[in-house]
Order: C-alpha cells, then sequence, then structure tokens
C-alpha cells in the first residue's frame, strides 16, 4: 500500500503539551504526505479524531505508524482490533495498515547513537548541589470532598477521554464545584471496554461518561446534589 496520509501514535503519559505541540510541528515539517501525530494518553483528540479528519480531507490509503522505541507491546497488540473497530463504525473502504515500531530498524537506531554523541557537549550537567527531591507544596494531602479518577489511558483515549476530561474541568467549573474536587487523570484502570471510565471517591462508583451530556449529569446530579446516575455506574466499590 502506497500510503497517502500518516498517523504517527505517541503514547507518552507524561509529555507536556508544549512539547507534544512541538513534536507535532516538527513531524509535520519532516512528513512529506498529509499527517496526524496524536496521543495515545493525555487530553487531546485521539486516534478516531485524526482518521476522521484525514478521510475527511480525501485520504484513502492511510498508515498507521507507532512512534517509540520501542512502542508498548501491549498497545500494538490491541490496536488491529481498535483500527479494525473505527473502519467497520466509519465503513472505511479505503487502505488501512499499521506499521511496526521501529525498534527493529537499524538505521533508526544508529541515527539516535550518532545524534547524542554528536549533541553530548549541550547536555545539562547534574552537580550534587542541583536542587532536592521533595519540592515546595508536595507536604500536604488537598481537602477536597471529591476525589475523580479520570482515565485517560489509549483505550478510553481512542473513546475521545481526552477531550472529555477538558469538558469535565469546564463542567465543574460552570456548575460552582471546581474546588471540591480533585480531578486526577490516571493510566489504565482495566475497565476499558466500558470507557471512557472515572471513579468516584469516596463515594467507590464508578463510571462511563461517554459524552458531554453524561459528564454534564455527572457533575449536576453527583457532585452537585449528591445523588447517584444508576445507568452510567460501571462498578461499585463494596464498603
Ligand atoms: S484505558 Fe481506561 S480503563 Fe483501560
Amino acid at each position: 500500500m502506497a500510503p497517502d496520509a500518516v498517523v504517527f501514535l505517541i503514547s507518552q503519559p507524561y509529555l507536556q503539551g508544549k512539547r507534544f505541540k512541538a513534536l507535532q510541528a516538527s513531524l509535520t515539517r519532516a512528513c512529506p504526505i498529509p499527517c496526524a501525530i496524536v496521543r495515545m494518553e493525555g487530553r487531546e483528540a485521539g486516534p478516531m479524531s485524526a482518521l476522521d479528519t484525514l478521510v475527511g480531507e480525501g485520504a484513502r490509503n492511510i498508515l498507521v505508524q507507532p512512534v517509540g522505541i520501542p512502542f508498548s507491546d501491549s498497545l500494538l497488540a490491541w490496536l488491529p482490533g481498535a483500527l479494525a473497530h473505527w473502519r467497520r463504525q466509519r465503513g472505511f473502504d479505503g487502505g488501512l495498515a499499521l506499521a511496526s515500531d521501529q525498534s527493529g530498524d537499524e538505521a533508526v537506531l544508529a541515527a539516535i547513537a550518532r545524534s547524542s554523541l554528536d549533541n553530548a557537549a549541550e547536555a545539562a550537567p547534574i552537580e550534587s548541589d542541583h536542587g532536592s527531591l521533595g519540592g515546595a507544596g508536595w507536604d500536604e494531602v488537598p481537602a477536597h470532598r471529591h476525589h475523580l479518577l479520570v482515565c485517560t489511558g489509549p483505550r478510553c483515549n481512542f473513546r475521545e477521554a481526552g477531550p472529555l476530561r477538558a469538558v469535565l474541568a469546564e463542567e465543574l467549573t460552570r456548575q460552582g464545584v471546581a474546588r471540591d474536587c480533585l480531578v486526577a487523570t490516571t493510566g489504565c484502570l482495566f475497565p476499558c471496554n466500558n470507557g471512557p471510565v472515572v471513579a468516584h471517591y469516596p463515594a467507590g462508583r464508578w463510571y462511563r461518561l461517554a459524552d458531554a451530556d453524561d459528564v454534564a449529569r455527572f457533575v449536576s446530579t453527583v457532585i452537585k446534589n449528591g445523588e447517584t446516575l444508576p445507568q452510567l455506574i460501571i462498578h461499585e466499590v463494596s464498603q
């Protein structure tokens, strides 16, 4: 298959938005055909949106390229089924192929080794008096009434958990309860097929929040009014 578009997949939970944007810009400049650079985890739109956009722009033969040495084995095993799901759901009849990661590509590995040595003079020296392990503000446990664990792991993110995390933050603020909630994004919480998953403590109830309407109802009913939404609960921790 000669691709006419590429989706580069980045799996890196702790990548800052600014660095990700810089990486997007560099890869886009370097790629001679239309491309999208998406994260498997995080707050940005996921792979399905990227595929939709490229198809909307006319792509007919899409190569999906995992970026990272090595890329996660479990994601590589899961991606064919997830991409087939997108293909079935959208009725896409063009070409779609998943490349292997580049951990076996001798030319890429040689380029990394060469570049490391070429840039050694710019490496930041670390002396023994360089800062400390404990930073200011990391001693106190915050006094929030609600803890929300929002899964932005790869399989929830495939279902657009990243943008929903932003919607959740907006709803909490709009409904005046943001200060009551500690919202933490997490990696995979395991019931991926029920994603996007949000675990609410201390109530011990796990919810599937599939879209912005679910998020708005969750905030008004569960967080603000202290009730539950049985139809969205996927798990209850026995107390
Ligand atoms: S990726 Fe969210 S539960 Fe697995």
